[in-house]
C-alpha cells in the first residue's frame, strides 16, 4: 500500500514538471496563425488600417437577392438590446424623414412567412448580413464569379 502511495506521489510529481516546463515555455505562437495574420502569443498585433468607405454604392451585387452593401460610414452606430441605430433611419416609421432607404417587407417577415408589426427577430442584427463596402482583400483566394444575370462583361 505505502509503495503505490509513493509510486502515485512520484507520479504526479512528474506530470507537475512536464506542465511546468510548457508554461515555461510559452514562445512563438503555438502553431497558430490566423487568416489575419500571424503573431507571437505576448505581442499585440498592430491594428490594421481603417478600411475606406467610398460614399456612393461602387461595388456591384455579386448574386441575386445579396443584401445590398452599406453605402456609409457605421462606426458608433449601436445595434443592441437596447438600441438599433440603424433602424433610426431605416424603419419604415423613420425612413421617409431621414431620406434613407426603408428595410423590404422581408425584414418584417417571420420563419413562417408571416408579416410582423416590427422587425423580425431575425433581420434585428443588420450587420450579420450587410456589411460596409469596401475594398477589402478576401482573406482566402477564390474564383467565385458573379451570377450570369449580373455579369456585365
Ligand atoms: C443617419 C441615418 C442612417 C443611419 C443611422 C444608417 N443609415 Fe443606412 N443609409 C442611410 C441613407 C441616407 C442611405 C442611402 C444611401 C446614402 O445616401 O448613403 C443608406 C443606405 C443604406 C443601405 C443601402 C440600401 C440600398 O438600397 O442599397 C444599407 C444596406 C444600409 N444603409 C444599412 C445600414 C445599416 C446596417 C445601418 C446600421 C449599422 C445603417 N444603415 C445606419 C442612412 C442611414
Ligand atoms: C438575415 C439577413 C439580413 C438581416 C439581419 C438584415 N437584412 Fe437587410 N436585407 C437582406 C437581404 C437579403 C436584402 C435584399 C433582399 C430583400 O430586400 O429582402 C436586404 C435589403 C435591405 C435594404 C434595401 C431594401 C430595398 O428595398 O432595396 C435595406 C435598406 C436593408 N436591408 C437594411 C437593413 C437593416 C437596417 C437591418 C437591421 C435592422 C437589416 N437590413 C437586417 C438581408 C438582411
Amino acid at each position: 500500500m505505502k509503495k503505490l502511495l509513493v509510486a502515485i506521489l512520484s507520479l504526479s510529481a512528474l506530470l507537475v514538471g512536464v506542465a511546468q516546463a510548457e508554461l515555461n515555455n510559452p514562445g512563438g505562437i503555438g502553431g497558430v496563425e490566423s487568416l489575419r495574420g500571424a503573431s507571437e502569443l505576448e505581442d499585440t498585433r498592430p491594428a490594421d488600417d481603417f478600411k475606406k468607405y467610398p460614399r456612393d454604392q461602387v461595388i456591384e451585387s455579386d448574386y441575386v437577392y445579396q443584401p445590398p452593401l452599406i453605402p456609409h460610414q457605421i462606426r458608433g452606430y449601436e445595434v443592441s438590446l437596447n438600441a438599433n441605430k440603424c433602424l433610426a433611419c431605416h424603419s419604415w416609421k423613420n425612413a421617409k424623414e431621414m431620406g434613407a432607404t426603408k428595410v423590404s417587407v422581408t425584414h418584417y417577415q417571420n420563419r413562417e412567412d408571416a408579416v410582423l408589426a416590427d422587425v423580425s427577430p431575425r433581420r434585428y442584427f443588420c450587420l450579420q448580413c450587410h456589411v460596409p463596402q469596401a475594398d477589402a482583400k478576401p482573406l482566402i483566394q477564390n474564383d467565385f464569379k458573379r451570377v450570369d444575370s449580373l455579369r456585365t462583361e
